[in-house]
């Protein structure tokens, strides 16, 4: 395994292979973790070299996020990597002109809603980085995690506005056994954060289940889950339902697929999740809400 560090090296080394063996590239801040592993064993089945970018990119944190203790396991990354089969590790100390970026991307409407109303100016950051490790890697496919999954279809517009020369694909959220989704920043919970966390994805399943025992409201499936959350002693940022393909609000389920998006603060970390809702059996309103209680 490679690590390389500059734009000019990863170039030289990927040259003789572009045109006879398929490039895939997965995009991370590190500290990588099982939910990383995940994806990078789905590029390596479905391409001959796999890149992983390592890179925490100021770009995409608010001045009051957590850039500087963004957690940071360099060492350990580079022997996950090594024991899954990464050819190449691209590590580069920064990725921006020193006198700042002037031209960079910018997303309309898809960022104004869910993570995008509490983090002005994310995925602009988030969009000008995988714009410009793409134009280095030059990767015939990305694999991203469903875990971020406003990111993900951000990214899968900006490749087809774009008409971007990579497919762009998806890898399911890998969970904890209590069901809490794998994210770099779970090590900032204490164990009682860590217990009250797993409320999360406990309410997003139980949401689910009501939808497929035939719940098509998704008003009330909201005012449900909101009860539950509370229950645990949860404020959320947001527990939305939205179409699952352009993020639009939906009202009444089972049409098109969809997805419930939560996103909380347990302590101090905010943390996000998501579940797809996938098939309606029909069953009435109020013996459901019984369910519930
Ligand atoms: O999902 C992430 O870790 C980051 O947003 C990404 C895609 C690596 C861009 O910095």
């Amino acid at each position: 395994m490679n690590i390389v560090t500059t734009t000019t090296e990863l170039r030289r080394q990927l040259a003789p292979m572009r045109g006879h063996e398929r490039i895939a590239f997965v995009p991370t801040m590190g500290c990588l973790h099982e939910g990383h592993l995940s994806l990078i064993r789905k590029a390596k089945k479905m391409a001959d070299i796999v890149v992983v970018s390592i890179y925490v990119n100021p770009l995409q944190f608010g001045p009051n996020e957590d850039f500087n203790a963004y957690p940071r396991s360099f060492e350990q990354d580079c022997e996950l990597c090594e024991k899954e089969g990464v050819e190449v590790i691209f590590h580069p100390e920064n990725l921006y002109p020193a006198d700042g970026i002037k031209v960079s991307l910018k997303v309309d409407e898809l960022d104004s809603l869910l993570c995008g109303t509490s983090r002005p100016g994310h995925f602009d950051g988030v969009v000008t980085v995988v714009n410009l490790l793409f134009n280095i890697v030059r990767p015939d496919i990305a694999v991203f995690g469903e875990k971020d999954y406003q990111q993900l279809t951000i990214i899968n517009r900006m490749a087809s506005d774009l008409h971007m020369n990579v497919e762009i694909i998806s890898a399911p959220t890998l969970r904890e056994p209590d069901g809490l989704a794998m994210s770099s920043r779970n090590r900032y919970l204490s164990e009682d954060e860590r217990n009250r966390a797993s409320h999360l994805h406990e309410t997003l399943q139980s949401m689910k289940v009501l939808f497929e025992q035939g719940e098509v409201d998704a008003g009330r499936l909201i005012s449900l889950g909101r009860a539950k959350l509370s229950d645990a002693g949860i404020k959320p940022e947001y527990l939305e339902i939205r179409d699952a393909q352009n993020l639009k609000p939906v009202e009444q389920l089972g049409d098109s697929p969809a997805r419930i998006f939560i996103a909380a603060k347990i302590g101090n970390t905010r943390l996000i999740d998501n579940i797809a809702l996938e098939r309606a059996i029909h069953r009435s309103s109020a013996s459901i809400a019984e369910t519930m209680l």
